[in-house]
């Protein structure tokens, strides 16, 4: 089975982002393809109300996947279970997370660099499934491809209809080269399809990998942190125009005001705060204004924080942008 069309740019599960107000951003400039956050499966099979929040679909919301962290059995099969009472697009088995919560019980990475293990596991949950099933790996090796191939052809034989493959080993975290030389090997190893995953920041940086891994379709993370104009850029190529700092600061407020409806205005402001410096980062606002950031309690801070974007960008960025017009996460000038 085919999980994705070709040419597919597919958001990521980012933890602690990709929850419904974060992909509605993302879905305005024109991503269809998404992951709500992980879900850990011991948390979802004792019931847990705020892991089930992760589950959240939106009615418009076309495409969604859902992913699964965990190293116990029982709990991986009852969250299986749980989930078959949901609509998602795609199970997907999280084998590439590195974070010490995660791996300090054996799971994400560490699990995905034993390899029997990890296949084991993966086949409760596309033994229970009725949903199509996938993995997100990271490479194991970034000389040597033979065990990331071993490890896509045993998913596949485990049933896997896609896996996702980050090109750092769990050791680089996020830093880094990706070996998308590793990942080519495990495509052509396989018949399922293989998403490369890995410093994918603007078109060209999704044209490079997806040339050297010749997968046909790739899956977007940081670079849509505070940029989901990302979509927007790959798929309208020298057609796309960069925000201004107006459609900047109408895209913070959008994304904030529904993450004040979605957690309520406490919790909310909590959220968007690194939220709001996501979408600063890289676009030449003063470090003093940012550090501002840490003040916004209520939903008035906000707005008075929103007209201090809109007015006190410096002069510098424009002269920065002349000599390097193709920047990542570049602005236009109005
Ligand atoms: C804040 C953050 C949260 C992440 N959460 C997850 C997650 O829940 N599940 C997962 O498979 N990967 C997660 N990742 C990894 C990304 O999906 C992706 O594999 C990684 O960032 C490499 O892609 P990039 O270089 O394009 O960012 C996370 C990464 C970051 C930075």
């Amino acid at each position: 089975m085919t999980i994705y069309p070709a040419d597919s740019v597919i958001l990521a599960p980012l933890s602690g982002y990709t929850d419904l107000p974060y992909r509605h951003s993302a879905r305005r400039h024109g991503c269809r393809m998404a992951f709500a956050e992980m879900v850990d499966a011991g948390s979802l099979a004792f019931g847990n109300k705020r892991t089930r929040t992760y589950l959240d679909r939106g009615s418009d919301e076309d495409w969604l996947g859902v992913q699964l962290v965990g190293c116990e059995a029982e709990h991986i099969a009852e969250s299986a279970r749980i989930l078959n009472d949901y609509r998602f697009d795609v199970i997907d088995f999280n084998l590439g997370c590195p974070a010490p919560k995660v791996a300090k019980k054996g799971a994400g990475a560490v699990l995905g660099a034993n390899i029997d293990k990890a296949v084991k596991l993966f086949s409760i949950i596309a033994g229970i499934s009725r949903m199509p099933v996938s993995a997100k790996i990271r490479i194991l090796n970034e000389t040597d491809p033979a065990s990331t191939v071993e490890i896509v052809k045993k998913l596949e034989s485990a049933g896997a209809s896609a896996v996702t493959i980050h090109g750092r080993i769990k050791e680089s975290f996020y830093s880094g080269q990706v070996f998308h030389d590793v990942i080519a090997a495990a495509r052509q190893a396989v018949k399922i399809q293989v998403i490369a995953n890995g410093g994918i920041m603007d078109v060209s940086s999704h044209d490079a990998i997806r040339k050297a891994t010749g997968c046909e379709c790739v899956m977007v993370a940081r670079g849509a942190m505070g940029n989901p104009w990302i979509f927007d850029e790959i798929a309208m190529r020298e057609q796309y125009q960069p925000p201004t700092i107006q459609e900047l600061c109408a895209e913070i407020e959008l994304h904030v005001l529904e993450t004040i409806d979605y957690y309520g205005e406490e919790l909310a402001m909590k959220v968007s705060r690194k939220l709001i410096l996501d979408y600063m980062r890289g676009r030449g606002f003063p470090g003093g204004l940012k550090a501002e950031v840490s003040f916004l309690h209520k939903k008035e801070d906000f707005y008075t924080y929103l007209d201090k974007i809109r007015t006190e960008h410096t002069e510098r960025y424009w002269h920065w942008l002349e000599k390097f017009p193709l920047a990542e996460r570049r602005l236009r000038r109005a």
